[in-house]
């Protein structure tokens, strides 16, 4: 998979680049990863991208031109454009799990106080990571590509998330590991069993009651 992100802060993305999981999965090709300023396909001569709002209102709002150019020259048949903005279809796993088998995506994270409507245009998909508003979209466009990335082929082993929180609905279940006795805290006797039939309903059990304690809605779309 390859992902472009546009952006004006590519440096907000150096951490996130260069760590763990993503960082490894872009070390094996597994992902391939462009963080462009979009900044440098501006044409005016001080290199702005933003301008006053017509009508009138507080801010400054992201001109059309340098973020059509730059999508214009990078998108190709098999790219899917994706726009950060809280007022896109609100993310969950159900559209990692379709996005993480895209070919090529382009996010446009937008900043200051708004974007021309007209950029809208140029979009196939527009995303909101949850009901607040952030500074801009680079925040939002690392958590939609992080939940993609440990998706894609290899990155980490199919049985680390197929028991995801939200895989069917359920919350995950929950998991030990030494000591068996902490301060008093005990695991559980079943997962000690080595009897798995056991353990796979023990599992289940737990993620319906996890579920059905902290999540209610999530049993009612089931
Ligand atoms: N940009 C600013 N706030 C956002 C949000 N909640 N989701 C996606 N992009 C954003």
């Amino acid at each position: 998979m390859r992902i472009d992100i546009l952006t004006l802060f590519p440096h907000m993305f150096d951490g996130f680049l260069s760590e763990s999981i993503v960082k490894r999965a872009i070390e094996k090709g597994q992902v391939v990863i462009n963080v462009i300023n979009f900044r440098d396909y501006s044409t005016d001569p001080h290199k702005r991208v933003d301008d006053y709002s017509f009508g009138g209102g507080a801010g400054m709002i992201l001109r059309p031109e340098p973020i059509f150019a730059c999508v214009e020259q990078i998108r190709t048949t098999d790219s899917l454009v994706i726009l950060l903005t809280p007022q896109g279809v609100p993310y969950q796993q159900s559209l990692a799990q379709d996005l993480s088998k895209e070919k090529h995506l382009i996010f446009i994270c937008g900043h200051y106080e708004g974007f021309d409507e007209r950029i809208r245009s140029l979009v196939d998909l527009e995303l909101s990571i949850g009901d607040y508003v952030l500074t801009g979209g680079e925040l939002a466009s690392m958590v939609v590509s992080d939940s993609i990335i440990r998706l894609l082929d290899g990155v980490i082993t199919k049985d680390s998330h197929i028991n995801d929180s939200f895989q069917n609905q359920l919350l995950d279940y929950p998991v030990y590991t030494k000591p068996q006795d902490f301060r008093g805290m005990k695991v559980p006797e079943v997962l000690l069993s080595g009897h798995h039939e056991k353990i796979r309903a023990w599992r289940y059990q737990q993620q319906l009651k996890r579920t059905k304690e902290r999540r209610p809605d999530l049993l009612e779309k089931r």
